[in-house]
């Protein structure tokens, strides 16, 4: 398969629906069309977005030969059945975030992806800000020195007032944990990624700040970001967190901090992490996506701007100053993704978010939601995930960091406190 024949489909005509759209566009894969949850919303996106007639229904969609690629932007109780399609027709698939509504489906397509053989990628989308690339580069070269701290948040605002409404606070449709799966799993891949730090255990607090909300009754209530919609309305108990407080403990025993909240106002879309070093620290936050901000013990602390530091990450896809943001990070993904699509396979560790990461974010939430319901510490349960797959987070994220660090350069091994063992069997692994 030749890059320029590859094509793709999407499913889901909203939000990231458009997205997605615009990302492929501009990295030249050509958008056959759309199907969503009904006809008429497909024309209507179809038409926003100047694409060929909608698919009528979805196995409309997978029965067309010409679509080599399916792109899941449906709500995430669909993920499942949406992207298991997909790969039963012989489909690559890119799929939201999150993967699936529990660990249960998310390790059911882990499976059927890998003995497809077929790409498989998940929308952790923050891995390819060129300055999270960077502070990753900055902590596996050693220039950080050990990983003691990591802290941050993910606060938005758009669902701080008690009429804000959206298939997200419905928990047969978004998930029974929200601002966890939905923003916090965003943090803490790439929490990961930076560090190559697995999560081993933790302790979350869980609260909802609004406990009923006024529900539109209509088809399907605001469409993501946007302000609360006229018409007749329910007032509707609310059953899942607003806002999380979460402790952590890495395996390599740095620990964590992040807070999470749907409720903030004047916080849009602010996910900022921060990671005290034994010699350096590091911060970014996703509204200033060019700045990294670097703190120093002995002397003054730093922004580096992107684009500063010509053949590192941080030097980014355009020239500096013309300023790279959140549809930039979806271009740099499809263009990793679509090497794969257009090799016919994954590469042996991807570099792009594949379902396995994905299964890795539901093992997490499955031990969040256990710890807030215990209020006690919760180990990480990665039983579900299969043997085949165990150290691919690692070396994926190993591999992405020189594939995206063009031209390549060997990062230099080094030691660091409370290393275990499976970091040497990974790097036998050939990662
Ligand atoms: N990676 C990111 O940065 C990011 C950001 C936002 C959302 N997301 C994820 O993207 C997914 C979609 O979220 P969104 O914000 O675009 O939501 P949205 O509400 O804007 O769009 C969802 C779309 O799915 C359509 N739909 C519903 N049922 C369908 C069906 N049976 N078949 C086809 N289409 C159907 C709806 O009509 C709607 O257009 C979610 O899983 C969400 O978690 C990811």
């Amino acid at each position: 398969m030749s890059d320029h024949s590859v094509r793709a489909a999407i499913v889901g005509t909203g939000f990231m629906a458009s997205v997605h759209a615009e990302a492929l566009r501009r990295i030249g894969v050509p958008v056959l069309g759309v199907v969503g949850s009904s006809p008429e919303r497909g024309s209507a996106q179809t038409s926003a977005l100047g694409l060929p007639s909608p698919y009528p229904a979805y196995r409309d969609l997978l029965a067309d030969d010409r679509v080599d690629v399916v792109h899941v932007c449906s709500p995430n109780h669909l993920h499942h059945e949406h992207a298991l399609g997909a790969l039963q027709a012989g489909k690559h698939v890119v799929c939201e975030k999150p993967l699936a509504m529990t660990s249960e489906e998310a390790a059911d397509l882990c499976d059927v992806a890998h003995s497809s053989g077929l790409v498989n990628a998940v929308c952790f989308i923050q891995r390819f800000y060129p300055q999270c690339q960077e502070a990753r580069r900055r902590v596996r070269s050693g220039e950080t020195g050990n990983v003691r701290f990591i802290t941050g948040t993910y606060l938005q605002d758009w669902l701080s007032e008690e009429t804000d409404w959206n298939w997200r606070l419905n928990p047969r449709l978004g998930g029974t944990l929200r601002a966890v799966g939905d923003i916090g799993s965003h943090w803490l891949d790439l929490a990961g990624f930076i560090t190559g730090n697995r999560i081993e255990s933790v302790i979350a607090d869980l609260a909802i700040a609004i406990p009923t909300r006024l529900r539109p009754v209509g088809p399907s209530g605001a469409a993501t970001f946007s302000a609360a919609v006229d018409g007749p309305v329910e007032r509707t108990p609310i059953d899942t967190e607003d806002i999380a407080g979460i402790l952590i403990r890495f395996d390599d025993g740095s620990r964590g901090v992040l807070t999470l909240s749907q409720v903030s106002p004047g916080r849009k879309n602010h996910l900022s992490l921060e990671l005290s070093g034994s010699k350096a620290s590091l911060r970014w936050c996703a509204e200033d996506p060019e700045k990294l901000w670097i703190g120093h013990r002995d002397q003054p602390n730093q922004i580096l701007l992107r684009g500063a530091v010509p053949g590192t990450p941080a030097a980014g896809n355009y020239p500096a100053g013309h300023v790279q943001g959140y549809p930039d990070a979806f271009k740099a993904m499809y263009r990793a993704v679509y090497r794969a699509v257009a090799a016919g396979g994954p590469p042996p560790a991807p570099d792009y978010p594949t379902f396995h990461d994905g299964l890795e974010q539901a093992v997490i939430a499955d031990a969040i939601a256990a710890s807030a319901q215990d209020a006690t510490w919760t180990t990480i349960d990665r039983a579900k995930m299969a043997p085949s797959y165990g150290k691919s987070f690692d070396t994926a994220a190993d591999r992405s960091c020189t594939a995206m660090n063009q031209p390549a350069a060997a990062a230099p091994s080094r030691l660091r406190h409370g290393e275990r063992g499976r970091r040497s069997s990974a790097s036998q692994d050939g990662s």
